[in-house]
This record gives C-alpha cells, sequence and structure tokens, in this order.
C-alpha cells in the first residue's frame, strides 16, 4: 500500500540547512491502522507532506497504492491528492457558513460531481463516523471532536485507498481524542483503507496496530503493538527514544 525507500529531504533556512529526513525506509503492505511516532521536530509531518504529494523528496522514492509519487507532475499530484488519498490536520479546517453534509460535500460541488450522489454520499459518511443527526449543524454548533469527524468524513469523499492524520487529536480533550482513535481503527477496518495517522502520544499510537518510530528523520525500529496498552507503548518507544 505504501512504501519509501531511503527518502530524503532538506530545507534551506538562510544558510542554514536542516535535514529532516535522512533516509527513511518504511513499508506497509495491507490495510489497517498504522501510526508515526517521533518527537516534536522529528520529520513526521514532512514524512506526511511527502506521503500527500503536497511536497517533493529530494531523494527515494515513494509508492502509494501502486504509484510512483515522486514522479509526478505538479497536475498529477493534484489528481492524486483529490481521489488518491484523504487527509486531515489537528486544525479541522471546515467552512463556518456551511454545514456539515456541505462540508462533506463541497470538494465535490467543486468538480462538478452528480448532486444526487454527493448527498448519498455524504449521508453515507455521517452514519459511518457517528454524525448521523448533525448533517445540517454549522460547525459552531458542533463539538471539537465532531468538527474533526466532519473533516474526516470530507476527506473519505472519494473512498480513498488512503488516509492520512497529522496530530488529528491536538486539539481535541482526551475523552474526544480517544473516541477519535477508536473510530480512525475502525474506518480502516470496514472501509478497508490505510490509515496513517501521526502522533507523539503513546495513548494514540496505542490504538494502531504498528508503529513506526521516527527519530532524527529516520526510522529508528517499529512497535507491535497487540497486548499493549498506553504504558506499554510508552516503554517501547522509550527503547528506541533513550530517556530525552
Ligand atoms: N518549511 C520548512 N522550512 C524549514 N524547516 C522546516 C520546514 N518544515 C519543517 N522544518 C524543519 O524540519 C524538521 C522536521 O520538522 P517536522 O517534520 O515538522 O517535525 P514534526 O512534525 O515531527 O514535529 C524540524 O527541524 C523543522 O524545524
Ligand atoms: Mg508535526
Amino acid at each position: 500500500m505504501i512504501r519509501c525507500a531511503e527518502v530524503e529531504k532538506t530545507y534551506t533556512l538562510g544558510s542554514e540547512r536542516v535535514h529532516a529526513l535522512r533516509g527513511v525506509d518504511l513499508s506497509i503492505e495491507r490495510p489497517g491502522f498504522y501510526g508515526i511516532m517521533g518527537q516534536s521536530g522529528s520529520g513526521k509531518s514532512t514524512l506526511l507532506h511527502l506521503l500527500a504529494a503536497l511536497d517533493r523528496p529530494d531523494a527515494g522514492e515513494i509508492e502509494i497504492a501502486g504509484k510512483a509519487i515522486h514522479t509526478l507532475s505538479e497536475r498529477e499530484a493534484t489528481a492524486f491528492r483529490r481521489k488518491g488519498l484523504g487527509i486531515v490536520f489537528q486544525s479541522f479546517n471546515l467552512i463556518p457558513t456551511l454545514s456539515a453534509s456541505e462540508n462533506i460535500e463541497l470538494p465535490g460541488l467543486l468538480a462538478g460531481e452528480d448532486r444526487q450522489w454527493l448527498r448519498k454520499r455524504s449521508a453515507e459518511l455521517l452514519d459511518l463516523l457517528g454524525l448521523g443527526e448533525r448533517g445540517r449543524h454549522r460547525p459552531e454548533a458542533m463539538s471539537g471532536g465532531e468538527q474533526q469527524r466532519v473533516a474526516i468524513a470530507r476527506a473519505l469523499l472519494y473512498s480513498p485507498p488512503v488516509l492520512l492524520a497529522d496530530e488529528p487529536t491536538g486539539n481535541l480533550d482526551s475523552a474526544n481524542s480517544d473516541r477519535l482513535w477508536r473510530l480512525l481503527g475502525k474506518v480502516a477496518e470496514e472501509q478497508d483503507i490505510t490509515v496513517v495517522m501521526v502522533t507523539h502520544e503513546p495513548a494514540a499510537a496505542s490504538h494502531c496496530e504498528r508503529v513506526f518510530v521516527i527519530r532524527d528523520g529516520t526510522v529508528h525500529g517499529t512497535i507491535e503493538t497487540e497486548g499493549l496498552d498506553a504504558g506499554g507503548v510508552a516503554a517501547r518507544y522509550q527503547q528506541f527514544i533513550g530517556a530525552a
């Protein structure tokens, strides 16, 4: 589903060069709920940006669902982002004047999709994400957790094989965070897709089936989380990161 080989990315800030990624190798073979875990500044968001074809690696190869992302032109990358993958961020980025349903349908409306199909699809997605009653509500009338679920529904509009999430619970309290992690696991399983979540929290990572630990721009190891709770994941994580 996802394959990275020797992926490198360097940012230049004035005269300073930041090696954000120094040779990332990572392979996800089948659908499921996966985590990328690391401390602030370790390169997590950079990696997710590259997976989403929002930016290009300086070296290395990235393949998603059989497509070589690193070779796409600007135009091809835009098309890939529309249907080949969904992405959500810490901020929900909903349009405040539109209802939940309208927010979910908006990318399709802009692309000229059939309105009836859009209505049906957004109703399905509201159901999938436990928002059945919330379709007519505007973001301001919803909790943060509900708004993030609308953002996830919007990202799933075209049933992409891959959903990426960058610290999706960064703005949520712990009860809403827990609910969202469970939901991402359910989405991966029921829709048979690959969900990749970036996080620095063991509690989040414990919901994933496998966690890639990233440190200083490379993958330092993986954690198989079966049978581990948040404390167990935290302990394994510390082995890779050191008592920093
Ligand atoms: N656009 C950018 N320009 C310059 N440096 C950047 C840029 N984006 C990220 N970096 C640097 O790259 C490193 C990795 O950042 P990032 O991928 O955002 O880490 P994380 O998401 O794990 O906190 C950091 O040192 C950060 O300051
Ligand atoms: Mg980040």
